[in-house]
């Protein structure tokens, strides 16, 4: 697909080079032609653009990141069009590498445990604030987890979590040829994810979170599967540990409360979780760092909210994002797949699936896999 080069200017923007290939557009660098500030600039692939559906859900993320300020979340900043195209700018990420990548070149046995847990403390804030404000995720994994800092040192780095373009397609679930389909990536996402409940709750990021704590301690997936119907049948069953036997106790029972299969045995809340893994860093006389607890705890009290909501369940607050009703428009062409830089291939692949009527529920007859969203970068 084309990239656009360096020099190109895009509303108040030049692009300075090539970052990484997504599943909904190119990511460069850019600065502002008068300021000179650097940004990121996600632009939609021009055959997405055709598409109202697509255009909006692009719309929604931009709108979700109207709402979303914390120091663990990179979400848009504003919405730029020109000639055409639409782009999402966001604070750049100077390394441009996600979790998954500086685990994977520099640390492919996990993080030492102190390190890899006062990094999920900090993703669990800037989740948590996302679902204070509504929003629920629905697609946390490595990929979509920027890491600021010096890769190689590990205490400096600093999570921001991105990607919120799956708030749009859970509010406004992908209908291909009249069916619903489910967007989902195949080791991340819950059993209801994969089952095709589009009313995501705050506990299905919780399981991905859980996900998510094991493979940062221990550098592996917890869960092999490729393909969304894979998956399905994966978690059914309560996943493998064998990567956490070294692991002590209190990470291996967090892992497993966290993915219960049922979303009402897990973790009620980000900050619930947090408080666990706090106790596990008090059991091995680690020190937490103070302001940490105390963030998570002010959070909810900030917010003026008692706890955290399903965006597509419950209405947000008049200034949230706005909705549209879901289109029936049969999705683009998928481009052909891409080489992103960002991640691992395998662990990167996100699928369309199919189900076979408005309530699918696990009866599922087809499955349509779009090749692009396999180079979907995370
Ligand atoms: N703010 C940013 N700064 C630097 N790189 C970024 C930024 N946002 C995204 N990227 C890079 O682009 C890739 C795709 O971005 P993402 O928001 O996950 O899009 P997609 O919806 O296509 O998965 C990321 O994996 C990362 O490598
Ligand atoms: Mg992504």
């Amino acid at each position: 697909m084309d990239r656009l080069p360096a020099g190109t200017p895009f509303g108040p923007y030049i692009i300075d080079g090539f970052v990484a290939g997504g599943g909904m557009g190119h990511v460069y660098a850019a600065r502002h032609a008068i300021y000179g500030s650097s940004v990121a600039l996600k632009v939609l692939h021009p055959h997405l653009e055709l598409d109202p559906e697509w255009r909006s859900r692009f719309t929604e993320e931009g709108a979700a990141g109207q709402r979303l300020k914390h120091p663990h979340i990179c979400a848009a900043r504003e919405l730029v069009v020109d000639g055409g195209r639409t782009a999402l700018v966001l604070d750049l990420v100077a390394s441009g590498k996600t979790l998954a990548r500086a685990l994977s070149q520099e640390f492919p046995t996990g993080l030492p445990l102190p390190e890899a847990l006062r990094l999920f403390l900090q993703i669990l804030q800037g989740v948590e604030h996302a679902h204070a404000r509504g929003f629920v995720h629905g697609d946390i994994k490595p990929e979509n987890v920027l890491i600021q800092g010096d890769v190689r040192v590990p205490s400096s780095w600093v999570p921001l979590v991105t990607d919120f373009g799956t708030v749009g397609l859970i509010a406004h679930p992908v209908q291909i040829d009249g069916r619903p389909a489910v967007v989902a990536s195949p080791r991340y996402a819950s059993p209801e994810h994969l089952r095709g409940v589009t009313s995501l709750i705050p506990a299905s990021d919780v399981f991905a979170l859980g996900l998510l704590l094991h493979y940062v301690v221990s550098g592996q997936h917890a869960s092999a599967a490729t393909t969304v119907p894979e998956a399905a049948v994966v978690v059914k069953a309560p996943l493998s540990v064998v990567h956490l036997v070294d692991q002590p106790e209190g990470v291996l029972a967090i892992f497993l409360r966290a993915t219960a299969i049922e979303p009402d045995k897990r973790y009620g809340s980000c900050g619930e979780l947090a408080s666990a893994v706090r106790g596990v860093l008090d059991r091995l006389g680690v020190r937490v760092d103070e302001d940490l607890a105390a963030d998570l705890a002010t959070e909810l009290v900030d917010d003026g909210r008692t706890g955290p909501r399903s965006m597509a369940q419950v209405p947000t607050d008049p200034d949230s994002t706005p909705t549209t009703p879901a289109a029936s428009t049969p999705p683009p062409e998928p481009p052909p797949p891409e080489p992103t830089p960002a991640a691992p291939r395998s662990s990167a692949m996100s699928w369309i699936f199919l189900g076979s009527g408005a309530l699918a529920l696990g009866a599922v007859a087809a499955v349509a896999v779009l090749a692009w969203w396999l180079g979907r970068g995370g």
